[in-house]
């Protein structure tokens, strides 16, 4: 085989491929290999270019018993590390003095991997979060059965703990339900008209218990006219809830909720209502904020925890705003409370 058949061959492969003969040099290399290898590698022996030893072994390997195989690549894109599948087969009767030629082509499986990791952080995050309430019921259960059989105070005051317990597990899977939901609604478009000066005044009225409960003045700053977009009252109802709750629950005494619109809004490009949550508590710390979205996240996660959260209120929140085509901004600093901005285009 000639040289530019071999060529146009690993061109047409749709995955970075090159190949390496009996001289142990690249013979040809396709557009992706170079992208991920470097330019000009041609001609080169194969070791200079690979050094990861299980690519390199393999290969060499493969020159040797014409036995096929697979190995790991490392790499990284320049924004993230990233992980190959190289697989290696021998192809009789081409590069030098006919000597046969070993063809490695390279699958990227990075997403696939962080998605099984995801799935198995996910999966140990829920066992985590539900066995802590499950595991104190069981301890109450057997306390109510032996030591404190006929003790009715300590048996009263059991059961308030165990239904405090009870009810944080129902709250985990409701929330688990509705990210769910969530998700799998993502790419279908709400239509709905939402009036959304009306749905952050009842939203503030719904959580007027909680903010007086915790001695927290809430406020609503809205332009006359009526703001309206284009949305899921229910879902956007669920955004507000969990952005006010969080700023009454963990930030200051004073909770400003502020509704504006704009004709144009840079981040979203489209006329847009922008709605901001501003507490004077105690801020969330930098490092915090990039991870705050992430499920079962917390920045203070012992406080989050006795307030009865469950870490999956702003992943829910991210969400619902990304269905709606808006965007999530969240400024904070230690000691400076914190401003969660949400912008919905109309
Ligand atoms: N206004 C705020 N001030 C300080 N910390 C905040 C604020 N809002 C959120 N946080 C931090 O972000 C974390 C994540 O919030 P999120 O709403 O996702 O979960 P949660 O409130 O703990 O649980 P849930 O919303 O499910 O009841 C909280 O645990 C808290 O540590
Ligand atoms: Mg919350």
């Amino acid at each position: 085989m000639t040289t530019d058949l071999i060529e146009g061959f690993l061109a047409a492969i749709p995955l970075p491929a090159v190949m390496v003969d009996q001289t142990e040099r690249f013979i040809a290399i396709n557009s992706g290999a170079e992208a991920l290898l470097g330019q000009g590698i041609q001609g080169r022996h194969f070791a200079t270019i690979l050094r990861q030893p299980s690519v390199a072994t393999a290969i060499e390997a493969c020159l040797h018993d014409k036995q096929s195989r697979t190995a790991r690549h490392l790499s990284n894109d320049g924004a993230q590390d990233t992980t190959y599948t190289v697989t290696l087969r021998y192809v009789p009767g081409v590069g030098a003095v006919g000597g046969g030629a070993v063809l490695a082509c390279f699958d990227d499986i990075t997403e696939r991997e962080q998605a099984s990791q995801m799935r198995r952080d996910f999966v140990g995050n829920v066992s985590h979060e539900l066995r802590t309430p499950l595991t104190a019921l069981i301890g109450f259960i057997e306390t109510l059965r032996g030591p404190a059989r006929d003790d009715a105070a300590a048996r009263d005051r059991f059961l308030t703990i165990m239904e405090g317990e009870a009810s944080r597990m129902n709250r985990l899977v409701g929330d688990l339900l509705s990210l769910n939901r969530v998700e799998s609604e993502e790419r279908v478009r709400p239509k709905e008209k939402v009036d959304l000066t009306g749905l952050l005044s009842s939203t503030l009225k719904t959580l007027a218990p909680v903010a007086e409960a915790r001695s927290s003045a809430m406020t609503l700053e809205a332009p006359e006219d009526t703001v309206s977009v284009t949305g899921d009252p229910d879902q956007l109802r669920q955004v507000f809830l969990n952005l006010v709750e969080n700023a009454v629950k963990y930030g200051g005494d004073q909770v400003r909720v502020v509704l504006t619109h704009t004709d144009r809004d840079p981040s979203v490009r489209a006329p847009a209502a922008r709605i901001q949550v501003i507490d004077n508590g105690p801020g969330i710390a930098p490092i915090h904020l990039p991870r705050l979205t992430e499920r079962f996240y917390r920045a203070d996660s012992h406080r989050s925890r006795e307030m009865g959260g469950t870490g999956l209120g702003l992943a829910i929140v991210k969400h619902i705003i990304n269905r709606h085509r808006g965007r999530l901004r969240v400024e904070s600093d230690l000691g400076e409370g914190s401003v969660f901005t949400v912008i919905l285009p109309d």
